[in-house]
């Protein structure tokens, strides 16, 4: 699994921990993120909060947006920070829930907690408690916090299902979450991720933006609600980090949503209708993958149908397919196929790949309904699932190479 998704968690963890570590240590250092005042203050926090804030925090700030634009921060509150870092919205949610209320602040890094514990004891402050743990497995018990805060964290956590259903399960009913985070429009290139150090500074481990959003249906949280974007990484002092951002349409995002006073986890069926809301079947579109899913519908119906069929009557069950309408249904599949390689070809502007599906098409056809050979079909179906691979290909190259995606624009101009 690891080798396949081009990362290991061991990895990231150790990459994250360094750096941080680093931060912690001397935030004056060259970062490939923004960092302190003018990075706090790029992001939207009101310079009268900053003016309140310790210096120790202030400088050590790598937050990627503002959450507390969210307002749902009480006085009495038990907040959880997660990834609190050297602590500015720890000490922020430490003063709006006042001496009734309570911030877990959490962290993964140790020199972040040790700098953030400084902090606190040189301040006077009695109702923050800091816990060493990774998000993926928060040790506070179910329903115990009132709100989970975050700035910059869940893009650097590889399980970010894992850290979702942590965050649900403590969470008290109507509970809130206020999340600040980056997103990205591309998908990461193969082998983007497999830089342990790209993901520290938050570029490659981010989601895409609907895939993201989706996530926190998933979880199930309600009252999801998107309260600002920004183009993070045009602050960020590296032209590298800039122009890998920029190629993935890389920004952050304020978000805002509750656990619902209902609480029941999602069951099996729950989450998998969740996973065919309609915000995830547009990915499909997006990323071009309708011609895979119409060429996999139309192997289906051919190959699949006939294992099928054999298996039943094995089984004692003799059932027979209309050969007519069965022949039609796979070349529907076969056609959709070729118009959705026809709906890529804008993106990529090769017209060869749109030719091949429509060959592959022909022959399944012409072995179909003219002169039945399986020989025949069976190339169809070679050339068919073969154009749409090399479609694919197209796409990826013009939307996540960046040479191929200036190419692209110079020739359209
Ligand atoms: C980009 S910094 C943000 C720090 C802070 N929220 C701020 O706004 O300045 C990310 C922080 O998340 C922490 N972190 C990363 N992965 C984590 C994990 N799996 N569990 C807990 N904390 C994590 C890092 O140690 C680091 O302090």
């Amino acid at each position: 699994m690891v080798a396949i998704l081009g990362f290991s968690k061991d990895q990231v963890t150790a990459a994250v921990q360094a750096m941080y570590a680093d931060l912690a240590g001397d935030p004056r250092q060259h970062f490939h993120f923004p960092v302190g005042r003018s990075a706090a203050r790029a992001v939207g926090y009101p310079e009268e909060t900053l003016e309140q804030l310790p210096e120790a925090a202030v400088t050590r700030f790598v937050g990627v947006g503002f959450p507390f634009r969210a307002g749902v921060v009480r006085e009495g509150d038990t907040v959880l920070d997660i990834g609190a870092g050297a602590g500015c919205d720890t000490l922020i949610a430490s003063s709006l829930v006042g001496e009734n209320g309570k911030v877990w602040a959490l962290d993964i890094t140790t020199e972040m907690l040790d700098q953030l514990q400084t902090t606190l004891t040189q301040a006077g402050i009695r109702n923050v408690e800091l816990v060493e743990a990774d998000a993926e497995r928060i040790p506070l018990p179910n329903h115990s916090v009132d709100v989970v805060t975050s700035n910059g964290v869940l893009n650097l956590i590889p399980d970010k299902r894992r850290v979702l259903s942590e965050i649900f399960r403590v969470l008290k009913p109507e509970g809130r979450v206020q999340l600040s985070d980056i997103v990205i429009d591309r998908p990461v290139p193969l082998g983007g991720r497999s830089d342990p150090e790209l993901w520290a500074e938050c570029v490659v481990g981010a989601s895409i933006k609907e895939d993201y959003l989706a996530l926190f249906q998933e979880a199930g949280f309600t009252d999801i609600s998107e309260l600002r974007e920004f183009d993070y990484f045009a602050e960020s002092p590296s032209a590298d980090t800039r122009r890998i951002a920029n190629g993935l349409g890389a920004r952050s995002i304020d978000i805002s949503m509750q656990r619902p006073a209902q609480a029941l986890s999602p069951g099996y069926l729950g989450q998998l209708a969740r996973r065919l809301h309609p915000r995830r079947l547009t990915r499909i579109g997006a990323r071009g993958l309708w011609g895979a899913v119409a060429a996999a519908a139309a192997v289906f119906a051919c190959y699949g149908l006939v294992a099928l069929f054999g298996l039943l009557s094995l089984m004692g069950l003799s059932l027979t397919l209309p050969e007519g309408l069965w022949a039609f249904a796979i070349l529907a599949a076969a056609v959709l196929a070729v118009a959705a390689t026809a709906l890529n070809l804008p993106r990529h502007g090769r017209p060869w790949p749109l030719l091949a599906t429509g060959i592959g098409a022909v022959l399944i056809a012409y072995a179909l309904f003219v002169s039945y050979d399986p020989l025949l079909e069976a190339l169809g179906f070679v050339v068919l699932v073969g154009a749409i691979g090399w479609d694919l290909y197209q796409v990826y190259l013009a939307e996540c190479i960046p040479e191929h995606r200036r190419r692209l624009r110079q020739a359209k101009a």
